[in-house]
């Protein structure tokens, strides 16, 4: 331990967990070995003061307990794989089932829900590391994972970085639940989101994306400008009954593989900005439809129902199963090298 790391108490089966404090200028933030979470992100607000803008729990119990992914790290690929079923190279592979016959953020043992090794940690930076072992989860290969938290610049930056042993699937990312207000501030309805995005990848009823593009020229998917997140929420259009709002992924706008701009959020009340840059070719933006006050988050608050929302930059859901997506495919030799950029300012 040294002054960046203190004990975050341990797991039900006994291992110690450790939180990681970060920080540079105005910024700070905590990282838990348990599934890498980002526990508190604190930035100032139109007057200066901190406001922890990200939603979290208070005890390793309470991690433990939910299952909401909260903060979290996670992997070995990010929301859903319909069926539960992918195939490479002619062979077919069966993942876990962990919502109704899909597979969800990686499984029943996701690495959200893994202890991470801190490698390394400095004032503003933290390097955490995982092996996720071959088979595990059903996914093919032994994966070692280097996740590194930096924040610099106004920015919190996390990038992904992961090599295998046989070919396999590899989609990372992180689900941080922010509220620009605060995290306890309740609805997040009136702050603004904006998507550089084009297109999305519309969602059968079971939040698995059919395989297309769509155009969100014309429909509440379009939040090409800043549109408060309550404007459309409610409309009567399909995708959005569906997932009871926002729960869809977008195809960011350039090139893949390139830092380039994906989301904006404002909250008018703190005057908190985050800009949300990404190399990925996704990004899903999640209104927080099933969250439901279990366990209480920080300081004993009952997050509920779009008390939040997610911004988890990623290679299209399903994508294993709909060839015109990018394949989130990683083989011997090659590297998953993907960076997303958090930058917060004030209005
Ligand atoms: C998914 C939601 C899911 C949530 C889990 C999101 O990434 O798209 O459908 O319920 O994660 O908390």
């Amino acid at each position: 331990m040294n002054e960046h790391v203190t004990s975050f108490g341990s797991t039900a089966s006994g291992e110690a967990v450790e939180q990681v404090t970060l920080r540079s200028g105005a910024l700070s933030c905590g990282i838990l070995t348990y599934g890498g979470a980002l526990r508190f992100l604190t930035a100032p607000d139109k007057q200066g003061h901190p406001v922890d803008v990200v939603l979290g729990f208070d005890t390793m119990e309470d991690y433990q307990k939910q299952d909401k992914y909260m903060g979290a790290l996670v992997g070995r690929h990010a929301n859903r794989i319909g069926g539960s079923k992918f195939s490479l190279d002619g062979k077919s592979y069966s993942l876990a089932a962990n919502d109704g016959s899909n597979h969800l953020h990686g499984g029943i043992l996701g690495f959200d829900k893994q202890l991470w090794k801190l490698e390394s940690v400095s004032d503003n930076q933290a390097v955490l590391s995982l092996v996720s072992p071959d088979m595990q989860e059903g996914y093919p290969g032994n994966l070692s994972v280097r996740v590194t938290y930096t924040l610099e610049g106004g920015a919190l930056t996390i990038r992904y970085i992961a090599q295998t042993d046989r070919k396999t699937i590899c989609n990372l990312t992180n689900h941080s639940y922010f509220n620009l207000a605060g995290h306890a501030s309740g609805p997040v309805l009136d702050q603004e989101i904006q998507l550089v995005a084009q297109n999305f990848t519309p969602a059968d009823n079971e939040s698995l994306p059919t395989g297309v593009l769509a155009p969100v020229a014309g429909t509440p998917m379009d939040l090409r400008k800043l549109t408060p997140i309550g404007t459309h929420i409610d409309d009567g259009f399909d995708q959005l009954r569906w997932a009871g709002g926002y729960d869809h992924n977008w195809a960011v706008d350039g090139e893949a593989g390139v830092l380039r701009p994906a989301a904006r959020a404002v909250c008018r009340t703190t005057g908190i900005s985050m800009d949300v840059e990404t190399t990925l070719p996704g990004i899903q933006f999640y209104s927080a439809n099933y969250l439901d006050g279990c366990p209480a988050g920080k300081d004993g608050t009952p997050y509920a129902k779009r008390w939040a929302f997610c911004m988890e930059t990623q290679f299209f859901p399903n994508a294993t199963n709909c060839p015109a997506f990018a394949q989130p495919v990683l083989a011997p030799g090659e590297t998953f090298d993907h960076t997303t950029v958090y930058r917060f300012a004030t209005v």
